[in-house]
């Protein structure tokens, strides 16, 4: 009986003292810590109260008999091994007992070789059912593990569904970014400081992400994404640098490239993780799973953001910084003032008065590699010949009376920037000369000083004089003319470009209702701006817009809100100079109009052909 572990607890129930003296002997060298009961109630009663695994009970009693005992102890216990002792020949009481489950029987007299095997087969019963309970146990664990990790992933899945769903009804590409880092963050303990995204050529990255200034940049980190080949990347400092990520210095140990790819594999862009934390593999995981969830729809909202960014170009087109403008001339203008921005020629800036002359300059500054620096206004015109000398190269202290102190001038205020000398035209002769050494040299005297000051600025002129007349009469000097000359942006009157009226009118009223809604114009008014021919050009267009938007009532212009004098002034050109092409003209726009631009009905209305239609339109500037 080697399997027994010393000090096992036995009970042996039987009314014979010798029957339980021999066996509590015989059991206590096998190792059994044996209990005693002399009668079934007794045995019920030790079992209560010491529960030993094992019991062997005589079946032929006084009182309660085996039998009973069995019933009673299987009731007490399903666990629990019994085995009856029976007397010799006592066969079918034997299998009374078997019936009510005693493991096993012995007859009496008791054999040794007979109880051992009894025995032993009790012990393995007992270690049998042990291990089954603790399997069951572990099984039930398990169960349970599986179930709560089971209902864990559910709610995640259930949260990454509510999320795609939520991303498929997102409009916008830049919205969409936005949720997903938060969602990113909010799901897993990851920061997410960045969502980038491939432009659909994949050659660079779309929207508020790519720096448009920094093509470079932005094409590197398109191919660090694609060749992350759906695995993930750990991203080093250097890299960090190189593509000029948005990360803080003390996380820059934990930046993780994790990639967004559809389901067919393609790799839509990446998001960038700080990955630090416990659970970071299991975080990266799911936030890899979301991506890969919402991969379709953010293709989707990248294809809209590019259509929707290449209509607001052509949209954009009519609007270059400031100046507003469709007319084939304007758009000649942009290009040239996009082409010269780059070079540091002078420019002359021709065109009558309010054509937008001071807008153009303005813009070539703006697009200059200047741009950073001062763009400075002299307006020639304002100054005797002196002082304008001393706004332009400044004076030394005592230079003339009143010089109290010395002071600079705007050549050497505009350093580094664009002098932009307005009405350039009306400079005295004698300032011309030095205006010119100046540019030539790009260096000049102060007034009053010996010393030579040496600049570095750009010089833009304008005039609304027509100089070649100028040098005629001799009061400009043709040199100097030919050194402003070197590139020339001549600017139409707006009477030449009409087509940009509602346009103009637009921009205006957008202007003056601030963020509130625009004011519209009504027909009749915009009748009125058409037949006007504006010698004030868009400067006197402005201020005619203002003065009506001022007077008019909620329900927008209306012809009688426009200054007066353009219904007069309508009257008067038409009867003189524009004669009957004016009234032709008018007559065209009018039918155009009430056909809502459709030219075939307009051209039906005017008993005129299309092409006729359309070589008017061209001859009156009508677009
Ligand atoms: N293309 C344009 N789009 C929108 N506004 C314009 C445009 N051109 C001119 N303006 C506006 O018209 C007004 C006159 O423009 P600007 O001062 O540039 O003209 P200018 O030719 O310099 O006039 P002047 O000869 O009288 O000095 C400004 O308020 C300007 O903003
Ligand atoms: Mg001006």
């Amino acid at each position: 009986m080697g399997q027994t572990q010393p000090g096992k607890k036995l009970l042996v129930i039987d009314d014979e003292p010798s029957t339980l003296k021999m066996l509590r002997r015989l059991l206590g060298v096998y190792g059994y810590s044996v209990l005693t009961a002399g009668s079934g109630e007794e045995g019920l009663e030790v079992f209560r109260n010491e529960r030993p695994p094992l019991i062997i009970t005589d079946i032929r009693m006084p009182g309660m008999d085996g039998i009973e005992v069995l019933r009673h102890l299987r009731e007490i216990s399903p666990e629990v091994e019994m085995i009856v002792i029976t007397g010799h020949g006592d066969m079918e009481l034997a299998v009374r007992s078997l019936r009510n489950s005693a493991s096993d029987f012995i007859n009496k007299p008791i054999r040794r070789e007979a109880l051992e095997i009894a025995l032993q087969r009790a012990e393995e019963k007992i270690e049998l059912k042990r291990k089954i309970r603790d399997h069951a146990q572990e099984l039930e664990y398990r169960v349970e593990k599986a179930t709560a990790d089971l209902s864990h992933q559910c709610r995640r899945l259930e949260v990454l569904l509510k999320i795609g769903k939520q991303a498929g009804e997102i409009p916008t590409y830049g919205k969409m970014s936005e949720f997903l880092q938060e969602k990113i963050e909010s799901t897993t303990g990851l920061k997410c400081p960045r969502i980038m995204v491939l432009n659909s050529i994949g050659d660079g990255l779309i929207g508020g992400h790519s720096n448009s200034r920094q093509p470079k940049v932005s094409a590197l980190v398109a191919e660090m994404i694609k060749g992350l080949r759906g695995g993930r990347q750990l991203l080093t400092s250097q890299e960090l640098e190189k593509i000029q990520l948005p990360v803080e210095a003390a996380d820059q140990k934990s930046v993780v490239m994790l990639p967004i790819d559809t389901e067919e594999g393609d790799t839509v862009g990446a998001a960038l993780v700080l990955a630090s934390g416990e659970r970071q593999e299991e975080d990266l995981k799911f936030a890899g799973l979301l991506l890969s969830l919402v991969a379709g729809a953010l293709r989707r909202a990248v294809v809209q953001e590019e259509e929707i960014s290449n209509l607001r170009q052509i949209v954009e087109k009519e609007k270059f910084g400031n100046m507003i403008g469709r007319h084939e001339k304007m758009r000649r203008i942009f290009n040239l003032i996009s082409n010269v921005a780059a070079s540091d020629a002078t420019v002359l800036v021709l065109g009558e008065s309010g054509t937008g002359k001071e807008l153009a300059a303005r813009r070539v500054h703006e697009l200059s590699s200047r741009s950073t620096g001062p763009f400075i206004v002299l307006d020639c015109a304002a100054y005797p010949q002196t002082l304008l000398e001393g706004e332009m190269f400044g004076h030394e202290k005592g230079a003339f009376t009143g010089a109290v102190h010395a002071r600079k001038g705007l050549f050497e205020l505009a350093q580094g920037g664009t002098l932009f000398l307005d009405e350039a035209g009306d400079i005295p002769l004698p300032s011309q000369v030095k205006l010119l050494r100046a540019l030539q040299f790009k260096e000049f005297h102060r007034l009053g000083s010996e010393t030579v000051t040496r600049v570095d600025v750009r010089v833009i002129a304008a005039t609304a004089r027509d100089l070649r007349q100028e040098i005629e009469r001799g009061t400009f000097r043709e040199d100097l003319y030919y050194r402003l000359h070197v590139i020339p942006i001549i600017m139409p009157p707006l009477r030449e470009r009409l087509s940009d009226l509602p346009l103009l009118v637009s921009h205006f009223l957008e202007r003056l209702s601030g963020g509130s809604t625009k004011k519209k114009i009504h027909r009749d008014a915009m009748q009125v701006l058409f037949n006007h021919n504006w010698p004030g050009n868009i400067r006197e267009l402005e201020n005619a817009i203002e003065h009506a938007f001022i007077l008019c009532g909620t329900d927008g212009i209306k012809a009688a809100d426009l200054p007066a004098y353009l219904h007069e002034y309508r009257k008067s050109s038409r009867s003189a100079s524009d004669g009957l092409e004016h009234v032709e003209r008018s007559h065209v726009i009018k039918v155009l109009q009430e056909c809502r631009g459709n030219k075939i009905m307009a051209a039906r209305r005017l008993k005129i052909s299309r092409s006729t239609l359309y070589r008017k339109l061209g001859q009156f500037d009508i677009q």
